[in-house]
């Protein structure tokens, strides 16, 4: 037979995965961004969720790169136990919770940074079909975690006419997630969401309080807190776990932890899932669900990662070195805010309320319109449904003025456009 004429035989993938996108939007975008900028354009890269300096580079943390090499080479070769080393499991929780109480409540899987605490929570708290309920700004890659887990995500109207956050929406959300599916996930990624900045004040907490307590015996509930940028909030832990401890009263609470952003180590993928569980047997089958998950997606983590951040966490002359370190990075950061919001008032610009955090969302018309006009002007921003999202993480202080014009003409150029 002659084999160059022989008709290709059947393609092996499966359909539900024939037309996957093949690259990440935001990640295309800085790939444009950079390749202008290596072609010797002037160009103002706010995409990429990593804190930079003011000189352009990735901001580190010296503690942790002498964490790492302190770890005993023997047993970073090791495998890690399945659910995480238990010193470490015990400093995360910690980490969040104190050792109190509470503490005592807690039960966590190591997973590979908090964007796998948030695949175990939806594995685990949602059956396969189901959707999960988040603001309708959200971080993406949600929706790409549940898809290919054979899950959904349904959204509710994040801000109200006033700008709050929108806990009526949410409650509404969660009646008709209730009544359809008897069970419901709620991803609240507080405080200082991605993409928008925001993060909830005390009263819009104890609204939320409210709204689940009122729920609560009608079906499962579970409410995941992804934390990922906690440590850059305006006023750190204390206040909002607070919160956390009496919802728990009411719903399953979990918490997504990530050294992510707090230790400034994006690459290790070092992170936890928790689940805060007053009733021993409950808490139990928890962690049993939680192991078998990790055996059945990464067998275990990274152990040199966890051992590292384990010290840190736990050695008080280590932490509190890198809590000096990660508190210069988050003046850094807030220089930046108070920058952004000082030149933002100068312009009829509209955002939440941002106090602190990796990013800002600027409303606009339309973002496909702003963020290409933006484009044009050599500046880089994401664009999303009705707004377009702003990297002050990787914007340095002195280019705020020249961001915050470009948004204004964007915005304004898409204003036009849309009345035309
Ligand atoms: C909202 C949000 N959650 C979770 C993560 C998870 O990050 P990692 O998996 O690196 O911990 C990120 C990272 O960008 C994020 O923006």
């Amino acid at each position: 037979m002659d084999s160059t004429t022989t008709a290709h035989p059947p393609f092996a993938l499966i359909e539900s995965v024939r037309n996957r996108p093949g690259d990440d939007p935001i990640f295309s975008l800085n790939a444009e961004a950079s390749a202008r900028a290596a072609a010797g354009e002037s160009i103002l890269n706010a995409t990429l969720g990593a804190l930079m300096d003011d000189t352009g580079q990735l901001c580190v943390m010296p503690s942790v790169a002498e964490a790492i090499t302190r770890v005993p080479i023997q047993r970073a070769a090791a495998y890690a136990p399945i659910l995480g080393p238990p010193a470490y499991l015990k400093a995360v929780i910690a980490d969040v919770f104190g050792d109190g109480p509470l503490a005592a409540q807690a039960t966590a899987a190591a997973t590979a940074g908090g964007t796998g605490a948030i695949l175990h929570a939806i594995t685990t708290f949602l059956d396969a079909g189901q959707a999960l309920l988040t603001s309708d700004y959200f971080w993406a890659p949600y929706r790409i975690i549940a898809s290919h887990t054979r899950r959904a995500v349904e959204t509710f109207r994040m801000f109200d006419a006033e700008g709050r956050f929108d806990l009526r929406a949410f409650e509404e959300a969660l009646l008709g997630q209730i009544a359809r599916q008897g069970r419901v996930l709620a991803v609240l990624n507080v405080p200082c969401h991605n993409p928008t900045g925001y993060t909830l004040d005390e009263s819009e907490w104890n609204e939320l309080e409210r709204v689940l307590a009122r729920h609560a015996g009608r079906a499962p509930i579970a409410v995941l807190f992804d934390i990922a940028y906690a440590k850059f909030g305006h006023e750190e832990t204390g206040a909002w776990v607070r919160h956390l401890a009496a919802l728990a009263e009411h719903v399953q609470v979990l918490v997504a932890w990530s050294a992510s952003k707090a230790f400034a180590q994006y690459g290790a993928r070092v992170g936890a899932l928790i689940a805060l569980q007053r009733d021993d047997e409950e808490r139990t089958r928890i962690r049993n669900a939680l192991s078998f998950a990790c055996r059945g997606t990464w067998s275990n983590c990274n152990h040199l990662g966890m051992l590292a951040v384990t010290d840190l966490l736990t050695v008080p002359e280590h932490r509190a070195a890198s809590e000096r370190e990660r508190a210069a990075l988050v003046e850094l950061l807030a220089q930046r805010v108070e920058a952004f919001n000082a030149e933002a008032a100068r312009y009829d610009l509209h955002y939440p309320r941002y106090e602190g955090g990796f990013f800002v969302a600027v409303f606009t018309p339309d973002a496909p319109a702003t963020a290409a006009h933006m484009r044009e002007l050599g500046v880089y921003v994401v664009p999303l449904g009705g707004a377009v999202r702003v990297a002050l993480c990787s914007t340095p202080v002195a280019e705020i003025p020249r961001l915050v014009q470009a948004l204004a003409a964007g915005v304004a150029a898409a204003g036009a456009g849309a009345e035309a």
